[in-house]
Protein backbone atom coordinates (compact mmCIF):
# COMPACT_ATOMS: atom_id res chain seq x y z
CA UNK A 1 0.00 0.00 0.00
CA UNK A 2 1.72 3.30 -1.18
CA UNK A 3 -0.98 5.86 -0.47
CA UNK A 4 -3.07 5.02 2.26
CA UNK A 5 -6.04 6.64 2.83
CA UNK A 6 -6.54 7.92 6.51
CA UNK A 7 -8.96 9.54 8.77
CA UNK A 8 -7.43 11.40 11.63
CA UNK A 9 -9.45 13.15 14.95
CA UNK A 10 -8.42 15.50 16.96
CA UNK A 11 -10.07 16.32 20.03
CA UNK A 12 -6.97 17.31 22.58
CA UNK A 13 -8.42 20.71 23.69
CA UNK A 14 -11.35 23.28 22.03
CA UNK A 15 -11.43 22.34 18.60
CA UNK A 16 -12.70 19.22 17.12
CA UNK A 17 -10.63 18.23 14.02
CA UNK A 18 -11.61 15.93 11.56
CA UNK A 19 -8.93 15.45 8.07
CA UNK A 20 -8.77 13.15 5.52
CA UNK A 21 -5.41 12.30 3.82
CA UNK A 22 -4.22 10.11 0.66
CA UNK A 23 -0.40 9.83 1.48
CA UNK A 24 0.97 13.44 2.02
CA UNK A 25 -1.98 14.61 0.02
CA UNK A 26 -4.78 16.52 1.86
CA UNK A 27 -8.64 15.58 0.93
CA UNK A 28 -10.62 17.12 3.50
CA UNK A 29 -9.73 19.48 6.66
CA UNK A 30 -12.75 20.16 8.92
CA UNK A 31 -12.86 22.07 12.10
CA UNK A 32 -16.07 22.92 14.75
CA UNK A 33 -14.25 25.10 17.14
CA UNK A 34 -16.12 25.94 20.56
CA UNK A 35 -13.49 28.66 21.07
CA UNK A 36 -16.48 30.94 21.53
CA UNK A 37 -18.20 28.95 24.11
CA UNK A 38 -14.89 29.36 26.38
CA UNK A 39 -13.80 33.69 24.99
CA UNK A 40 -16.25 34.62 28.18
CA UNK A 41 -14.59 32.35 30.85
CA UNK A 42 -10.87 33.52 29.48
CA UNK A 43 -9.80 29.93 28.91
CA UNK A 44 -10.98 26.92 27.47
CA UNK A 45 -13.11 24.96 30.21
CA UNK A 46 -12.85 21.16 30.08
CA UNK A 47 -16.39 20.23 30.58
CA UNK A 48 -17.51 22.48 27.81
CA UNK A 49 -15.11 21.53 25.39
CA UNK A 50 -15.78 17.56 26.42
CA UNK A 51 -19.67 18.04 25.74
CA UNK A 52 -19.23 20.34 22.51
CA UNK A 53 -16.65 17.09 21.04
CA UNK A 54 -19.37 15.09 21.78
CA UNK A 55 -22.10 17.10 19.83
CA UNK A 56 -19.49 18.12 16.99
CA UNK A 57 -17.90 14.37 16.49
CA UNK A 58 -20.81 12.99 13.97
CA UNK A 59 -21.45 15.77 11.53
CA UNK A 60 -17.85 17.08 11.33
CA UNK A 61 -16.94 13.50 10.15
CA UNK A 62 -20.00 13.67 8.21
CA UNK A 63 -18.63 16.78 6.44
CA UNK A 64 -15.09 15.74 5.73
CA UNK A 65 -16.28 12.65 3.97
CA UNK A 66 -18.23 14.63 1.51
CA UNK A 67 -15.49 17.04 1.20
CA UNK A 68 -13.18 14.13 0.25
CA UNK A 69 -15.22 12.49 -1.80
CA UNK A 70 -15.10 9.28 0.12
CA UNK A 71 -17.03 6.63 2.21
CA UNK A 72 -15.91 5.21 5.03
CA UNK A 73 -15.49 1.91 3.61
CA UNK A 74 -12.60 3.61 1.59
CA UNK A 75 -10.80 4.12 4.79
CA UNK A 76 -7.06 2.24 5.00
CA UNK A 77 -7.21 3.47 8.97
CA UNK A 78 -8.38 5.59 11.48
CA UNK A 79 -5.95 7.82 13.09
CA UNK A 80 -6.99 10.03 16.54
CA UNK A 81 -5.31 11.96 19.06
CA UNK A 82 -3.97 10.14 22.20
CA UNK A 83 -2.57 12.49 24.40
CA UNK A 84 -1.17 14.85 25.79
CA UNK A 85 -4.28 17.30 26.23
CA UNK A 86 -7.38 17.59 28.15
CA UNK A 87 -8.60 13.98 29.51
CA UNK A 88 -12.02 14.29 28.66
CA UNK A 89 -11.89 16.11 25.43
CA UNK A 90 -9.29 13.13 24.31
CA UNK A 91 -11.30 10.86 25.80
CA UNK A 92 -14.32 11.75 23.33
CA UNK A 93 -12.37 11.40 20.41
CA UNK A 94 -10.92 8.11 21.53
CA UNK A 95 -14.13 6.29 21.80
CA UNK A 96 -14.93 7.58 18.41
CA UNK A 97 -12.20 6.49 16.71
CA UNK A 98 -12.30 3.61 18.25
CA UNK A 99 -16.35 2.88 17.59
CA UNK A 100 -15.68 3.66 14.03
CA UNK A 101 -12.56 1.49 13.92
CA UNK A 102 -14.61 -1.49 15.36
CA UNK A 103 -17.78 -0.95 13.35
CA UNK A 104 -15.73 -0.99 9.91
CA UNK A 105 -13.02 -3.61 10.83
CA UNK A 106 -10.55 -0.66 10.15
CA UNK A 107 -6.55 -0.77 12.10
CA UNK A 108 -6.74 2.15 14.78
CA UNK A 109 -3.97 4.39 15.38
CA UNK A 110 -3.71 6.54 18.88
CA UNK A 111 -0.95 9.29 17.77
CA UNK A 112 0.67 12.05 19.71
CA UNK A 113 -0.45 15.50 19.04
CA UNK A 114 2.94 17.03 19.56
CA UNK A 115 4.52 14.81 16.59
CA UNK A 116 0.96 15.38 13.92
CA UNK A 117 1.99 19.31 14.83
CA UNK A 118 5.12 17.97 13.11
CA UNK A 119 4.02 15.43 10.69
CA UNK A 120 1.34 17.94 8.96
CA UNK A 121 3.88 19.79 7.31
CA UNK A 122 4.22 17.25 4.68
CA UNK A 123 0.90 17.80 3.53
CA UNK A 124 2.34 21.22 2.18
CA UNK A 125 6.11 20.37 1.20
CA UNK A 126 6.68 17.10 1.18
CA UNK A 127 8.41 14.23 2.80
CA UNK A 128 9.88 15.65 5.83
CA UNK A 129 14.03 15.91 5.58
CA UNK A 130 15.62 13.19 8.19
CA UNK A 131 16.55 14.26 9.92
CA UNK A 132 14.95 17.79 10.59
CA UNK A 133 14.62 20.07 13.74
CA UNK A 134 11.02 20.77 15.06
CA UNK A 135 10.28 23.63 16.76
CA UNK A 136 7.12 22.83 18.27
CA UNK A 137 5.11 26.11 19.99
CA UNK A 138 1.27 25.73 21.18
CA UNK A 139 -0.50 26.85 23.91
CA UNK A 140 0.47 23.65 26.01
CA UNK A 141 3.63 23.35 24.65
CA UNK A 142 7.37 24.54 23.62
CA UNK A 143 9.63 22.39 22.67
CA UNK A 144 12.91 21.63 20.41
CA UNK A 145 12.64 18.25 18.77
CA UNK A 146 15.29 16.32 17.18
CA UNK A 147 13.35 14.54 14.45
CA UNK A 148 15.16 11.81 12.69
CA UNK A 149 11.60 10.26 11.52
CA UNK A 150 8.87 11.32 12.56
CA UNK A 151 7.27 8.11 12.73
CA UNK A 152 9.65 6.14 14.60
CA UNK A 153 12.02 8.76 16.26
CA UNK A 154 11.58 12.00 18.16
CA UNK A 155 13.97 13.28 20.62
CA UNK A 156 12.82 16.06 22.86
CA UNK A 157 16.03 18.60 23.35
CA UNK A 158 14.50 21.25 25.17
CA UNK A 159 11.44 22.99 26.22
CA UNK A 160 9.68 25.23 28.37
CA UNK A 161 10.35 24.97 32.01
CA UNK A 162 7.49 27.22 32.97
CA UNK A 163 4.69 28.59 30.72
CA UNK A 164 4.47 27.16 26.68
CA UNK A 165 4.99 30.24 24.10
CA UNK A 166 1.12 29.82 23.62
CA UNK A 167 -0.14 30.31 27.23
CA UNK A 168 2.45 33.78 27.93
CA UNK A 169 0.44 34.76 24.89
CA UNK A 170 -2.65 34.39 26.35
CA UNK A 171 -1.77 35.85 29.59
CA UNK A 172 -0.36 38.64 28.04
CA UNK A 173 -3.60 39.12 26.28
CA UNK A 174 -5.29 39.14 29.36
CA UNK A 175 -3.85 41.63 30.63
CA UNK A 176 -3.81 43.99 28.22
CA UNK A 177 -7.60 43.09 27.89
CA UNK A 178 -7.66 42.23 24.17
CA UNK A 179 -9.66 39.02 24.87
CA UNK A 180 -9.01 35.00 24.17
CA UNK A 181 -7.40 33.36 22.67
CA UNK A 182 -4.83 35.93 22.94
CA UNK A 183 -2.28 34.91 20.21
CA UNK A 184 -3.90 36.36 16.99
CA UNK A 185 -5.22 39.15 18.72
CA UNK A 186 -1.49 40.19 19.95
CA UNK A 187 -0.43 39.38 16.42
CA UNK A 188 -2.57 41.60 15.23
CA UNK A 189 -2.21 44.76 17.61
CA UNK A 190 1.42 44.59 17.70
CA UNK A 191 1.27 45.73 13.83
CA UNK A 192 0.60 49.20 14.60
CA UNK A 193 3.80 49.26 17.61
CA UNK A 194 7.34 49.50 18.01
CA UNK A 195 8.75 46.23 18.67
CA UNK A 196 11.74 48.03 20.07
CA UNK A 197 9.95 50.79 22.44
CA UNK A 198 10.06 48.52 25.35
CA UNK A 199 12.93 46.01 26.63
CA UNK A 200 10.91 43.23 27.94
CA UNK A 201 13.59 40.06 29.22
CA UNK A 202 14.30 37.48 27.41
CA UNK A 203 14.41 34.00 29.61
CA UNK A 204 17.24 31.76 29.31
CA UNK A 205 18.73 33.14 26.48
CA UNK A 206 22.04 32.56 26.95
CA UNK A 207 21.79 30.00 29.43
CA UNK A 208 23.45 27.09 27.03
CA UNK A 209 20.69 24.90 27.12
CA UNK A 210 17.94 23.98 24.48
CA UNK A 211 14.68 25.05 27.11
CA UNK A 212 12.51 28.49 27.20
CA UNK A 213 10.79 30.40 30.13
CA UNK A 214 8.15 32.57 29.16
CA UNK A 215 6.57 33.29 33.39
CA UNK A 216 9.31 35.86 33.85
CA UNK A 217 8.39 38.03 30.84
CA UNK A 218 4.88 37.50 31.24
CA UNK A 219 5.34 39.15 34.79
CA UNK A 220 7.43 41.45 33.68
CA UNK A 221 4.59 43.05 31.12
CA UNK A 222 1.91 43.04 33.92
CA UNK A 223 4.32 45.14 36.12
CA UNK A 224 5.11 47.03 33.29
CA UNK A 225 1.50 47.74 32.31
CA UNK A 226 0.72 48.28 36.24
CA UNK A 227 3.31 50.73 36.55
CA UNK A 228 2.01 52.83 33.64
CA UNK A 229 -1.78 52.15 34.63
CA UNK A 230 -0.45 54.08 38.18
CA UNK A 231 1.39 57.19 36.76
CA UNK A 232 -1.97 58.04 34.96
CA UNK A 233 -1.01 57.66 31.40
CA UNK A 234 -2.43 55.60 28.87
CA UNK A 235 -1.22 51.74 28.05
CA UNK A 236 0.25 51.46 24.76
CA UNK A 237 -1.33 48.61 23.59
CA UNK A 238 0.70 47.93 20.40
CA UNK A 239 4.12 49.13 21.67
CA UNK A 240 3.72 46.49 24.91
CA UNK A 241 2.04 43.47 22.15
CA UNK A 242 4.44 44.20 19.65
CA UNK A 243 7.71 44.42 22.57
CA UNK A 244 6.42 41.40 23.92
CA UNK A 245 6.28 39.23 21.19
CA UNK A 246 9.33 40.22 20.09
CA UNK A 247 11.29 38.94 23.06
CA UNK A 248 9.61 35.73 22.69
CA UNK A 249 9.85 35.07 18.85
CA UNK A 250 13.70 36.07 19.25
CA UNK A 251 14.41 33.54 22.32
CA UNK A 252 12.59 30.75 20.08
CA UNK A 253 14.53 31.96 16.59
CA UNK A 254 17.49 32.05 18.12
CA UNK A 255 17.29 28.87 20.26
CA UNK A 256 15.79 26.79 17.35
CA UNK A 257 18.86 27.87 15.12
CA UNK A 258 21.26 27.16 17.24
CA UNK A 259 20.21 23.60 18.01
CA UNK A 260 20.14 23.36 13.74
CA UNK A 261 23.68 24.57 13.52
CA UNK A 262 25.45 22.31 16.81
CA UNK A 263 23.50 19.51 15.67
CA UNK A 264 24.63 19.92 11.69
CA UNK A 265 21.03 19.87 10.92
CA UNK A 266 20.26 22.45 8.00
CA UNK A 267 16.32 21.96 7.76
CA UNK A 268 14.57 23.74 10.43
CA UNK A 269 10.28 22.96 10.95
CA UNK A 270 8.01 25.30 12.80
CA UNK A 271 4.57 23.72 14.35
CA UNK A 272 1.67 24.05 16.50
CA UNK A 273 -0.94 27.07 17.26
CA UNK A 274 1.93 29.98 17.82
CA UNK A 275 3.58 28.94 14.58
CA UNK A 276 0.76 31.03 12.90
CA UNK A 277 2.33 34.18 14.37
CA UNK A 278 3.28 36.73 11.79
CA UNK A 279 6.15 38.14 13.30
CA UNK A 280 7.63 34.52 14.24
CA UNK A 281 7.61 33.55 10.80
CA UNK A 282 8.81 36.70 9.52
CA UNK A 283 11.83 36.85 11.83
CA UNK A 284 12.35 32.60 11.34
CA UNK A 285 12.93 33.43 7.96
CA UNK A 286 15.12 36.09 8.23
CA UNK A 287 17.29 34.25 10.52
CA UNK A 288 17.33 31.08 8.47
CA UNK A 289 18.15 32.68 5.43
CA UNK A 290 20.83 34.04 7.03
CA UNK A 291 22.05 30.44 8.41
CA UNK A 292 21.94 28.78 5.65
CA UNK A 293 19.31 26.84 7.21
CA UNK A 294 15.88 26.04 5.28
CA UNK A 295 12.64 26.65 7.04
CA UNK A 296 9.16 25.06 6.84
CA UNK A 297 6.13 26.41 7.95
CA UNK A 298 2.87 24.88 7.02
CA UNK A 299 0.17 27.77 6.18
CA UNK A 300 -1.31 29.10 9.60
CA UNK A 301 -4.91 26.98 9.07
CA UNK A 302 -2.40 23.88 9.47
CA UNK A 303 -0.51 25.42 12.54
CA UNK A 304 -3.44 25.65 14.57
CA UNK A 305 -5.19 22.32 15.66
CA UNK A 306 -6.62 19.94 13.00
CA UNK A 307 -7.59 16.64 11.59
CA UNK A 308 -5.52 16.90 9.08
CA UNK A 309 -2.60 17.04 10.97
CA UNK A 310 -3.74 13.54 12.85
CA UNK A 311 -4.59 12.10 9.21
CA UNK A 312 -1.13 13.13 8.50
CA UNK A 313 0.98 11.47 11.05
CA UNK A 314 -1.49 8.04 10.60
CA UNK A 315 -0.82 8.30 6.76
CA UNK A 316 3.23 8.27 8.10
CA UNK A 317 2.88 5.21 10.56
CA UNK A 318 0.69 3.15 7.89
CA UNK A 319 3.16 3.72 5.18
CA UNK A 320 6.23 2.91 7.99
CA UNK A 321 4.35 -0.42 8.40
CA UNK A 322 4.37 0.40 12.24
CA UNK A 323 1.70 -1.69 14.41
CA UNK A 324 -1.86 -0.37 14.57
CA UNK A 325 -3.06 0.29 18.34
CA UNK A 326 -5.00 -1.89 20.30
CA UNK A 327 -8.29 -1.11 20.87
CA UNK A 328 -7.80 -0.67 24.43
CA UNK A 329 -5.59 2.23 24.30
CA UNK A 330 -5.91 4.74 26.90
CA UNK A 331 -6.25 9.03 26.11
CA UNK A 332 -3.19 9.91 27.48
CA UNK A 333 -3.70 13.56 28.64
CA UNK A 334 0.68 13.57 29.85
CA UNK A 335 1.64 11.51 26.78
CA UNK A 336 5.47 12.43 26.48
CA UNK A 337 6.61 13.86 22.82
CA UNK A 338 8.71 10.60 22.87
CA UNK A 339 5.98 8.58 22.67
CA UNK A 340 4.67 8.21 18.50
CA UNK A 341 1.58 6.20 18.61
CA UNK A 342 0.65 3.97 21.29
O1 LIG B 1 -1.59 24.18 18.66
P1 LIG B 1 -2.74 24.95 19.20
O2 LIG B 1 -3.88 25.28 18.26
O3 LIG B 1 -3.36 24.21 20.44
C1 LIG B 1 -2.55 23.55 21.36
O4 LIG B 1 -2.12 22.41 21.06
O5 LIG B 1 -2.29 24.18 22.41
O6 LIG B 1 -2.15 26.30 19.83
C2 LIG B 1 -3.00 27.24 20.44
C3 LIG B 1 -2.15 28.41 20.89
C4 LIG B 1 -2.93 29.43 21.71
O7 LIG B 1 -2.18 29.74 22.86
C5 LIG B 1 -3.02 30.62 20.76
O8 LIG B 1 -3.07 31.87 21.44
C6 LIG B 1 -1.75 30.47 19.95
O9 LIG B 1 -1.62 29.09 19.74
N1 LIG B 1 -1.80 31.18 18.66
C7 LIG B 1 -1.01 32.22 18.35
C8 LIG B 1 -1.43 32.68 17.07
N2 LIG B 1 -2.46 31.88 16.66
C9 LIG B 1 -2.68 30.97 17.64
N3 LIG B 1 0.00 32.79 19.03
C10 LIG B 1 0.62 33.85 18.46
N4 LIG B 1 0.26 34.35 17.26
C11 LIG B 1 -0.75 33.80 16.52
N5 LIG B 1 -1.08 34.31 15.34
ZN1 LIG C 1 -1.82 21.72 19.25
Amino acid sequence: MTEPLVLGIETSCDETGVGIVRGHTLLADTVASSVDLHARFGGVVPEVASRAHLEAMTPTIERALAEAGVALSDLDAIAVTAGPGLAGALMVGVAAAKAYALALGKPLYGVNHLAAHVAVDQLEHGPLPKPCVSLLVSGGHSSLLLVPDVARDVRSLGSTVDDAAGEAFDKVARVLDLGFPGGPLIDRRAREGDPRSIAFPRGKLDDGTYDFSFSGLKSAVARWVEARERSGHPVPIADVAASFQEAVVDVLTRKAIAVCKDNGVDHLQIGGGVAANSRLRELAATRCEKAGIHLRVPRPGLCTDNGAMVAALGAELVSANLDDSRLDIPADSSLPVTTIHL
